[in-house]
């Protein structure tokens, strides 16, 4: 019982065993694959980075300035660096290159001018209209991330000339900021886009983000210029709006206290056919019509916004001839006469153009003689008409959203239903415009004022006046808290609402124009006369490329005082030349006007000296080879006697065969080759028995038979003494073996055989083999019984042939019994169909018959009565008879 148990015990516990035994193993395994894979990811990464090595975008920059264009490279204007890159992707060490000699300027960002928004729903909100600024006039410098990578070079740079160009225009700025601050104390200045003015200094294709604020102020001023179409289809809206027209500023008033109104209206240009010009129609173009005229500006803006009602009940309706009106002449002069509409700096401009008809746009003027362009000015005279309508053309849509982005106008287009499409797509082109659906009457023209007004007020849109190789995308998430999205523009935002954008801003490359490396560039939101001014400094050059700073030297001792040292590189005078201007024109005699003398030829694109040394002062000075017995050597080091053609791995072919020079084999006597591999000698072509060289069928190249192949075949063999294609002397041979082993052929008659054939007598065998190495030739003809015969002949020394005993005979064919049985055959065919046939048609008849007789049999003919029969007797009875 006991043992029993101990013995379970033991076996479980061997189970245990084997099952731990496996964990482990399973465990082993894992970690054995986690340690391979391990292995290859880290093998995967040391062979990248050599390959990343080679992608080093900066090692191949000879300049500085070429090297900082590039991303993430810096210079070293070390002296003596040696022959190292100076263009480097990572920091070098120290010892190799101080910090201060390394410039690798960082985009860095100042902001200058940086006063507070008006109205921040940040909850710290400057009141608005108290124009407060949170510091000073000359607040600078908030934040300046300098690099710490440009070290003390650049803080150093600062005092040279090239920095001053800096500092000075930060003293402007500060200047401009101290002046902007004043006026905005003394006017009530309201911002709404922060910071103001940002200085920044970009490197070549580095993004930079700069964040830009907006938030719409309270209270903001609203200037509204109502301009109407006045010819004579418009009479009943300009009744309506003259009706509306309180109501309209009121509730405009509703919106911002801060309210003032203009109003102008148009015709068109006084000219045929726009407008009739006969004289009475000048005067009265229709019914209660007053003399048509191109734009006028009957009421500048103004708070007194009573009188607007009147002044629109004042202006008379006037007539014209074509469809589209002059809307356009008025609209550029409604914008350029900034003075006489009396728009104000800080308002939201809002210009409502109203009319039922089309418009006339640039080139139309040639229809009434006017060519000369629309120059985008203000005409207009004392009484607010426009001067020029008929000298200038009408202005283009282009020239319209430009003067419409200077100025930061809302045109919104208040058109009649029909003209609704027209006018939506033009607004699409004009920047900062809108357009709605007037009624036919004008009456809901309130409604959409204010309806547009808070669509416009209640979205903005960035833009910028970036150019060329400046690139800004705007990035912002609006109102929500969510991640950024690529957009320049949010809605939905109420008063007070602060969105943020931030400006990616790279440069992608340098302009070729050093002019345009500085710039001024203005961020601003649609149809608001406030802008973030960024001064760009693209980071194009070096400083040390320029006189005056730290890196340049005139004369420089590191440039045997005939060069100038500049960034560590020396760029030498007219008289010298070499890496330190070591070198002199007049020590290097020029020849043939070929100003580089380490390079063969014309051949620009090739490496000095071959790549095979180094050119020193215009000559080429070789490298020297590890083996003292490898030389390379010539004028441009274009030789080497290392590197000639080898046979059997010996250079030309070893010593005895031939010398290296110059790449090319030079053979002894005796060899010839392009590795001295080949005797001069034919003695290896003569064949053993003697005879022409190659058995004259060839021509002993190198000491080996070249065997030609001639219209009889291809000769083969060492010698070219062997045709196995070549029909030989079968022919010459077979009239003999014909008459003298079968006595048939063409010598069969009489003597002939005894006579011609005297040269050998064929010996019969029983069946011909041809033996390869004695050289034998096989023979096969037909007799003229068509009976085959064979011989084979070898000319090794004599002339011997042997014959086949027997000729080889196809057997006889019996004619006759062949005609015989073709006859018998067809007669045969012919009377088995015959009797075919007979059969058949036997059956046949046998079968028709058959059936006739059952069917007559199967025949009953009709028993009764055949009704047409009428016996031959009839009785009477005769009535008066009466007896039997
Ligand atoms: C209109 O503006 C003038 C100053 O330009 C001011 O004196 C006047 O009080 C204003 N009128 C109204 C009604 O706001
Ligand atoms: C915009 O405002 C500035 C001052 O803030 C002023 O100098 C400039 O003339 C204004 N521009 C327009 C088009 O009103
Ligand atoms: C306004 O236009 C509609 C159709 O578009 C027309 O039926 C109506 O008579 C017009 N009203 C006036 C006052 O012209
Ligand atoms: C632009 O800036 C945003 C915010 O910093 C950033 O997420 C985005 O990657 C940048 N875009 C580019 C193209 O660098
Ligand atoms: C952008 O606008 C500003 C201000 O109007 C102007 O000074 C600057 O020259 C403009 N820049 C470009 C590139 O047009
Ligand atoms: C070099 O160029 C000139 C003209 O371009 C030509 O006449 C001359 O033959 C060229 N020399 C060589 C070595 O190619
Ligand atoms: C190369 O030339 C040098 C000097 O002429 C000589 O000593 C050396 O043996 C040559 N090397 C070979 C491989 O021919
Ligand atoms: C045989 O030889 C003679 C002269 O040797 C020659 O004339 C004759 O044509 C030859 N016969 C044939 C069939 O070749």
């Amino acid at each position: 019982m006991i043992e029993t148990q101990s013995k379970t015990t033991k076996v479980t516990s061997f189970k245990m065993m084997t099952r731990k035994m496996q964990q482990l193993m399973y465990l082993s395994l894992l970690c054995i694959l986690a340690s391979t894979q391990l292995s290859h990811t880290l093998a995967a990464q040391l062979d990248q980075s050599p390959a990343k090595l080679e992608q080093n975008p900066c090692m191949n920059k000879a300049t500085c300035h070429e090297c900082i264009q590039t991303q993430n490279c810096g210079w070293c204007m070390k002296a003596d660096y040696g022959d190292r890159p100076r263009c480097f992707l990572n920091t070098p060490k120290p010892e190799i290159c101080p910090e201060e000699f390394i410039y690798n300027p960082d985009t860095s960002e100042s902001i200058r001018i940086n006063k507070a928004l008006t109205w921040d729903s940040s909850g710290a909100a400057a009141m608005s209209g108290g124009g407060q600024y949170i510091s000073g006039g000359s607040y600078e410098s908030s934040a300046s991330r300098q690099s710490s990578s440009s070290g003390s070079y650049s803080a150093s740079g600062s005092s040279s000339s090239y920095g001053s160009s800096s500092s000075s225009s930060s003293g402007f700025s500060a200047n401009l900021g101290s002046q902007s601050a004043f006026a905005a104390a003394a006017a009530g200045e309201i911002v709404q886009i922060k910071p103001q003015r940002v200085s920044l200094k970009l490197r070549i294709n580095e993004v930079h983000n700069l964040d830009v604020s907006y938030s719409q102020a309270v209270d903001y001023p609203v200037d509204l210029y109502y301009l109407m179409d006045l010819s004579k289809s418009m009479e009943d809206d300009k009744e309506k709006l003259s009706a509306l027209g309180d109501k309209l500023s009121e509730t405009m008033k509703g919106i911002t206290s801060n309210f003032r109104l203009g109003f102008g209206s148009f015709v068109d240009k006084v000219l045929m056919p726009y407008v009739s010009t006969i004289p009475k129609k000048l005067e009265h173009p229709c019914d209660n019509c007053k003399a048509p005229y191109g734009y006028r500006n009957h009421m500048p803006l103004s708070n007194n916004t009573e009188s607007f009602s009147t002044e629109v009940k004042q202006a008379a309706v006037s007539g014209n001839l074509d469809a589209p009106e002059g809307g356009f002449d008025a609209i550029m002069q409604a914008i350029a006469c900034r003075q006489q509409v009396g728009w104000r700096e800080q308002a939201r401009r809002l210009l409502v153009f109203s009319t039922d008809a089309g418009f006339h746009y640039a080139g139309d003027g040639k229809l009434g003689g006017v060519i000369t362009p629309n120059d985008g000015e203000c005409h207009l005279n004392g009484e607010g008409m426009y001067t020029h309508s008929i000298i200038q053309d009408y202005p283009s849509i282009s020239q319209i959203n430009q003067k419409v982005k200077q100025n930061a106008i809302n045109i919104i287009f208040a058109v009649t239903q029909n003209q609704y499409s027209v006018y939506q797509k033009l607004s699409g082109h004009i920047e900062g415009s809108s357009s709605a659906i007037l009624s036919n009457d004008s009456s809901n023209v309130v409604d959409l004022v204010r309806e547009e007004y808070s669509k416009i007020s209640s979205t903005v849109e960035m833009k910028d006046n970036a150019t060329g190789d400046v690139k800004i995308t705007y990035y912002s998430s609006c109102l929500s808290n969510g991640p950024l999205t690529k957009t320049n523009k949010c809605s939905g935002l109420k008063v007070g609402d602060k969105v943020t954008f931030t400006a990616n801003i790279t440069v992608t490359k340098c302009p070729t124009d050093p002019k345009l490396w500085k710039q001024v560039i203005q961020i601003y939101p649609v149809g608001i006369n406030e802008s973030m001014i960024i001064d760009l400094e693209m980071l194009c050059s070096c400083p040390c490329e320029h006189p005056g700073s730290i890196g340049y030297e005139k004369h420089s001792t590191s440039c045997s005082k005939s060069g100038t040292l500049m960034c560590g590189i020396c760029e030498c005078d007219d008289l010298h030349f070499g890496n330190t201007c070591e070198c002199s024109m007049s020590d290097v005699h020029l020849n043939n006007g070929n100003n580089n003398m380490c390079r063969q030829g014309n051949n620009t694109n090739a490496a000095d000296c071959n790549g095979r040394g180094s050119c020193v002062c215009g000559a080429c000075e070789c490298k020297k080879r590890s083996n003292p017995e490898e030389i390379i050597s010539g004028k441009y080091c274009e030789c080497e006697n290392f590197s000639c053609e080898r046979n059997k791995n010996l250079l030309c072919s070893g010593p005895d065969h031939g010398i290296c020079e110059c790449n090319r084999c030079v053979c002894k006597p005796g060899w010839t080759g392009s590795s001295c591999d080949c005797q001069t000698s034919k003695d290896t072509c003569m064949p053993p028995n003697g005879g022409e060289i190659c058995s004259g069928h060839g021509t002993c190249e190198c000491g080996v038979c070249k065997c030609k192949s001639t219209d009889d075949g291809r000769y083969s063999g060492k010698y070219c003494d062997k045709c196995p294609t070549c029909s030989g002397r079968c022919h010459e041979l077979k009239d003999c073996v014909q008459c003298q082993m079968y006595h048939t052929g063409e010598l069969k008659n009489g003597d002939d055989c005894a006579k011609n054939c005297t040269t050998f007598t064929p010996v019969g065998v029983e069946k011909v083999k041809i033996d390869e190495d004695k050289d034998e030739q096989l023979c096969v003809f037909f007799d003229e019984d068509d009976c085959k015969f064979t011989f084979k002949y070898s000319e090794v020394g004599e002339l011997v042939v042997h014959a086949q005993e027997e000729k080889e005979c196809p057997p006889k064919v019996f004619m006759l019994g062949i005609v015989l049985g073709v006859i018998a055959a067809i007669v045969l065919v012919g009377l088995a169909i015959l009797l075919l046939w007979k059969l058949l048609t036997t059956i046949h008849d046998r079968r028709e018959f058959a059936r006739f007789e059952k069917e007559r049999m199967n025949a009953k003919w009709d028993t009764g009565e055949n009704p047409i029969y009428k016996q031959a007797t009839s009785t009477f009875k005769n009535p008066i008879y009466a007896g039997k």
